[in-house]
């Protein structure tokens, strides 16, 4: 490969910031995020684009609602986008405004154009006005003299004005030629067919002003005329790009895909194409159309309805990489997704608490408990490795075809083929029964390198779609940003042998679906599936940690019985561990300094032989915390910690539900 990178540029459709975005309004930015990201990572030079649809007619009408200047009442609700994609991770690299001036003089000067070439022209216009959907409509098409649009269905105004009109009729025979020659121009395939359908359903010309209302950017010959909407916002795609004589127009036009939910494609589908064709400007790549993310009812999400939470707190409870991990997960090609906030804890406890998360959290273990953290180096490859690599191939270019069809579902879906597949490796190597059989060092060794390259790999590979992920992951494997190569996603041999790897702290805690209010709506239904999902879980957990055989073990002795109000004589607290030290000239004591309720106090505890120092610090344990103080070599131990312990193997009790330090333990 050569210097020169190839060019990618995506596209979200410009929001209307009438309102807020919630958590289905973000899927469209969400999925683009993640091709850009993936992009970026095949060493693409990308540009992202995203914004806002300023000059419609709603806009006036909801800032008057608000009395307030449309302006003003903009600016704000486009702050909360901006702090919305930011909360997302959202990669963009340049945010549109329709009301900026670059945006409006591009307006102008197409609308100039096409005006001077003939291919728009004045007239009267005399037909029906749907605002919300800002779509106009003849009479015909109305549905009992309602708005036609399957998701509106709402009143429409008669309109009677002089207007200019776009001459789509003409262009009708063109596009459909285009399109029929080429297959990827529309995706998917069902959104084309419908186009198709549409367009050979006969096109008019379409009204594109207004001068019944002064917001939005005027007709520059006939300044009481304003532009019509969809003509004024779909220009954004170039003016964003400084057309025409821009460098980034130069660089990057046209656009490799614009990405958009199916209620809008017959915009991007027709006028947009017949815009650019009557400038003479080469069209789009593709044009992407997905599906719309509904409540568990089918009905639509919306904030004013009550059935939808605030984005902000939901990415605050869940992480921002839990979210754009659930909305990518659940919408499929060509339908709708269902979105409730029980769907997304069970993801989150299924997918990534429990094969993702766990998966790293058990083969780190492993490798701080055998190996003192230290990647081994390997030795020879079995069948189970061969295996995994083969696999790593597949899924590798699986993800790759899924990704340039615009597909993240069945991206994730290939992806955790190979999350399950490393998950079995754990149960079939069996690292703990090699750790006690003669003669198995290598064996074990080339288990454990095996471990820390599948993590590897599935950061790598997850990276586009959880942004957050990589960077924590990069602190486990010794922090090395090479480790993160796309063209790595299915090369072993990356890790160097030597390297410290640490435990860390759970990537994905598990949620306890008992500790939070479900949606009213979707209570009945649901609480008891994730009932069930949570104890099912629990069951593979507790199968994968005892497959170790349990061999004729010696117990304690159970001591004698105590009453009820003895035992609630203990103060047992979570404690969250700041610091931790070993003890000088002892091989057993470890010196913890830990946090409950926002005290800090020193504990000294006889685990120095079973942990290192860096995989407590930030741990959550259990302390007994009305334990008398007692000097141990010479240092004042304020509590004890709990542990459970069998013959060699001792495991300090930790919480990982983000209780935090203070909170009873009963
Ligand atoms: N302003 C126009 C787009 C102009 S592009 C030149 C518009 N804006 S919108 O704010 O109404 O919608 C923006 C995007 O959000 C659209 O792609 C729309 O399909 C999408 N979604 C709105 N609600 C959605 C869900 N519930 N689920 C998924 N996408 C959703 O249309």
């Amino acid at each position: 490969m050569g210097d020169v990178k190839v060019k990618y540029y995506i596209t979200t459709p410009i929001f209307y910031p009438n309102s807020s975005p919630h958590i289905g309004t973000a899927y469209t930015t969400v999925a683009a995020d993640a091709l850009a990201r993936y992009h970026r990572m095949l060493g693409d030079d990308v540009y992202f684009l995203t914004g806002t649809d300023e000059n419609a007619q709603k806009i006036v009408r909801t800032a008057e609602a608000h009395h307030t200047d449309p302006k003003v009442y903009v600016d704000g609700v486009v702050e909360h986008f901006k702090e919305l994609w930011k909360a997302l991770d959202i990669s963009f690299d340049d945010f549109i405004r329709t009301t900026e001036e670059r945006h409006q003089k591009v307006v102008q000067q197409i609308f100039t154009k096409l005006y001077e070439k003939g291919d728009i022209y004045k007239s009267e216009y005399s037909g029906w006005y749907c605002t919300p959907c800002e779509t106009f409509w003849m009479e015909n098409k109305l549905i009992e003299g309602k708005c036609p649009n399957s998701d509106c269905g709402r009143e429409v105004e008669l309109l009677k004005e002089e207007s200019y009109f776009f001459r789509l009729s003409k262009y009708q025979d063109i596009l459909l030629k285009f399109i029929a020659e080429n297959p990827e121009f529309i995706q998917p395939v069902s959104r084309r067919n419908e186009m198709i359908r549409f367009i050979e359903g006969g096109l008019e010309d379409l009204c594109v002003s207004r001068t019944t209302f002064q917001w939005g950017i005027k007709v520059p010959f006939d300044p009481k005329h304003v532009v019509y909407v969809w003509l004024d916002a779909l220009i954004n795609y170039i003016s964003a790009l400084g057309y025409p004589d821009g460098e980034n127009y130069q660089r990057y036009w046209p656009a490799d895909v614009h990405i958009m939910g199916k209620d809008i494609v017959r915009f991007h589908a027709v006028i947009w194409p017949i815009i650019l064709m009557a400038l003479d400007i080469p069209l789009p790549k593709a044009i992407y159309g997905h599906g719309w993310y509904l409540t568990k009812d089918g009905g639509k999400i919306s904030k004013s309805r009550g059935n939808v939470e605030d984005s902000f707190a939901l990415i605050q409870r869940y992480g921002s990489d839990a979210i754009r991990y659930f909305l990518l997960r659940e919408m499929q090609v060509g339908t709708d997704g269902t979105y409730s906030e029980d769907n997304v804890v069970e993801r989150l406890n299924s997918d990534l608490a429990n094969d993702f998360g766990n998966f790293v959290s058990r083969s780190l273990a492993m490798v701080v408990k055998y190996r003192e953290g230290i990647v081994p180096s390997s030795g020879q490859d079995g069948s189970l490795e061969q295996d995994l690599k083969a696999l790593s191939h597949e899924v590798k270019k699986a993800v790759e075809e899924s990704l340039d069809r615009c597909d993240p579902a069945s991206a994730l879906e290939q992806i955790w083929r190979f999350v399950a597949r490393c998950n079995k490796y754990v149960d079939e190597t069996a690292p703990w029964a090699l750790a006690k059989q003669e003669g198995q060092r290598e064996r074990l060794d080339t288990v454990l390198y095996t471990f820390v390259e599948c993590i590897r790999i599935m950061a790598i590979l997850t990276a586009p779609f959880m942004p957050g992920l990589p960077p924590r992951i990069c602190v486990l494997l010794g922090k090395d940003e090479k480790l993160m190569r796309w063209e790595d996603a299915d090369q072993w041999g990356i890790v160097e042998q030597g390297t410290r790897v640490h435990k860390g702290e759970a990537l994905f805690p598990r949620i306890d679906v008992s500790q939070y209010t479900i949606a009213e709506e979707t209570k009945p239904v649901n609480q008891e599936q994730s009932q069930t999902q949570v104890q099912s879980q629990e069951q593979t957990l507790v199968h994968n940690e005892t497959l170790e055989p349990i061999q004729a073990l010696e117990f304690e002795p159970i001591k004698e019985e105590i009453s009820i109000d003895e035992f609630a004589k203990l103060d047992l607290r979570v404690a969250k561990v700041l610091s931790a030290e070993r003890v000088e000239k002892t091989d057993k004591l470890m010196k913890l300094e830990v946090e409950v309720a926002g005290v800090a106090r020193t504990v000294v505890s006889g685990i120095a032989k079973h942990y290192a120092p860096e995989d407590l610090v930030n741990q959550y344990v259990v302390l007994v915390a009305n334990l008398k103080p007692t000097k141990l070599r010479g240092i004042t131990s304020q509590g004890m910690i709990l542990a459970a312990s069998q013959g060699e193997v001792l495991e300090v009790l930790t919480v990982n539900k983000g209780l935090p330090g203070g909170a009873r333990v009963k």
